[in-house]
């Protein structure tokens, strides 16, 4: 088939990718010259594991293309995919504006009958909104064509964008038209191998669908995160609570981890996105607010720890942090929890030596410069260079070369064998018996 994706960001790049490696011919169109030109290189503009090389493979294969032009790409395709940002308005609501900018292009460009898939997160009734600003302009101009809109969500994780992709457990197709149905089926058809994957809903349905499971999974995170305070407070070991109830397939393992909050692009945002669609509707979001506010709060518990252990003056200390990206596999710093956790040291006075394997380069480009400049953050050429004359390491992102550091190397290292562990990496006794102090998250043993 021959499509179109509107928006090179995560979900965008790995979309058109991914057809093309399924033998589609696909045209990706930005706004962003710059990155159309690094993109015809076959450079990623993000760092997302195996992308490049299919990104090479396709280009070369002249399957792949990118341009500024949806001009011209609306010549070549009839089946195009937004792919465009939805960040939050001042509010927290999905900001349509760049959605809605392309669908008033499309109704200036199209040349044919076109199906529109709607890919990015976007509150229900959006995919609505969407045709009628598409024909809105289709008829200004006097065009007689017939436009299909269809809600398809994205569940790619970063840092597994390809293998999301690639082997999705499950494909929402959500639309109200049998010819817009039988073209999506047939491109997907290739990722629906086995057993059937694809689930076919009204669009709000599967608006719906996407904001609900982030939410979902991020109600998780939050109320296992409420439990490990408890169990801090109780003196439990909450990874001894999370084996206890991920066993029960009713609750299963995933997303029960605890930790020092979620971040990401997405979760903080579709939360707060779905509370603001009820407010507007006259609703209370009473979980919802709960999960986010449990996330605020979460943030500042290795802060609160720090504090707790070495009151609020913190100038006279030095800390080794482990970690700077949202979660591992990816340099994306946004609502990170190590930039929440940076905020308060550096206004304590703290000094700060950071490592991350991927994310120094984006830490240096959107932290503030003033972090930097007064010496309160460096970034440390390898992990153990920052734990050098440390008072305390901090982990706040479980990285693989974290996992099972040399303890008797940081023991030399460091000027005191004391471990915050943000993400309950290490075996409290294993850390004992080396002569550490360890603080976690809810285990309170
Ligand atoms: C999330 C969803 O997992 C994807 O299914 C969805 O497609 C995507 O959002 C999106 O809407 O585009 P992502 O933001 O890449 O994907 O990251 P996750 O792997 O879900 O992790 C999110 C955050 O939750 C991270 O900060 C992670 O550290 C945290 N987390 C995750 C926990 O604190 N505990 C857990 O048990 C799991």
């Amino acid at each position: 088939m021959n499509l179109t994706i509107i928006g090179t960001g995560y979900v965008g790049l790995v979309t058109g990718t991914c057809f093309a490696e399924m033998g589609n011919q696909v045209t990706c169109v930005d706004v962003d010259a710059q990155k159309v030109a690094l993109l015809r290189q076959a450079r990623s503009p993000i760092f997302e594991p195996g992308l490049e090389e299919m990104l090479a493979r396709n280009i070369e294969a002249k399957r792949l293309r990118f341009t500024t032009s949806l001009k011209e790409a609306c010549q070549q395709s009839d089946l195009f995919f937004i792919a465009v940002g939805t960040p939050p308005d001042q509010d927290g609501s999905a900001d349509l504006q760049h959605v809605l900018q392309v669908a008033r292009q499309l109704g200036e460009f199209l040349e044919r009958d076109a199906v529109v898939v709607d890919k990015s997160t976007v509150p229900v009734g959006t995919a609505q909104m969407v045709k009628e600003t598409i024909e809105h302009h289709l008829e200004h101009r006097g065009a007689d064509l017939t436009i299909e809109v269809v809600s398809n969500p994205e569940f790619l994780k970063e840092g597994a964008a390809i293998q999301d992709f690639m082997k999705p457990n499950r494909v929402i197709i959500g639309t109200e038209s049998p010819g817009a149905r039988e073209r999506l089926a047939e491109l997907y058809a290739p990722f629906n191998r086995n057993h059937q994957r694809l689930l076919f809903m009204g669009t709000r349905d599967a608006e719906m669908t996407k904001y609900a499971a982030n939410a979902m999974l991020a109600t998780k995170i939050s109320f296992m995160n409420e439990i490990a305070h408890l169990c801090e407070e109780l003196g439990v070991d909450v990874e001894h609570v999370r084996q206890g109830i991920g066993s029960d397939e009713r609750i299963g393992y995933h997303f029960i981890y605890p930790g020092c909050g979620y971040g990401g692009s997405c979760f903080p945002k579709d939360v707060r996105a779905l509370s603001q669609m009820a407010r507007q509707r006259g609703l209370e979001p009473k979980i919802l607010d709960a999960v986010e506010a449990r996330n605020r709060a979460q943030k500042e518990r290795l802060a609160q720890k720090i504090v707790a252990r070495y009151g609020e003056d913190l100038r006279q200390l030095s800390f080794g942090l482990w970690g700077l990206a949202f979660k591992p596999g990816t340099d994306d710093l946004r609502e990170a929890p190590s930039r929440a956790l940076l905020e308060q040291l550096i206004a304590r006075g703290a000094r700060i030596q950071a490592y991350d394997p991927v994310a120094m380069e984006a830490a240096r480009a959107q932290f503030p410069p003033s972090w930097f400049d007064d010496q309160h953050l460096m970034l440390a050429e390898h992990q153990y260079a920052a734990l050098e004359g440390v008072d305390a390491l901090i982990l706040v992102t479980e990285w693989k070369p974290f996992r099972h550091p040399d303890l008797a190397a940081m023991g030399r290292l460091m000027r005191h064998r004391v471990v915050f562990d943000g993400r309950n990496q290490y075996d409290p006794h294993q850390l004992a018996a080396a002569g550490f102090e360890y603080d976690a998250i809810g285990r309170g043993t």
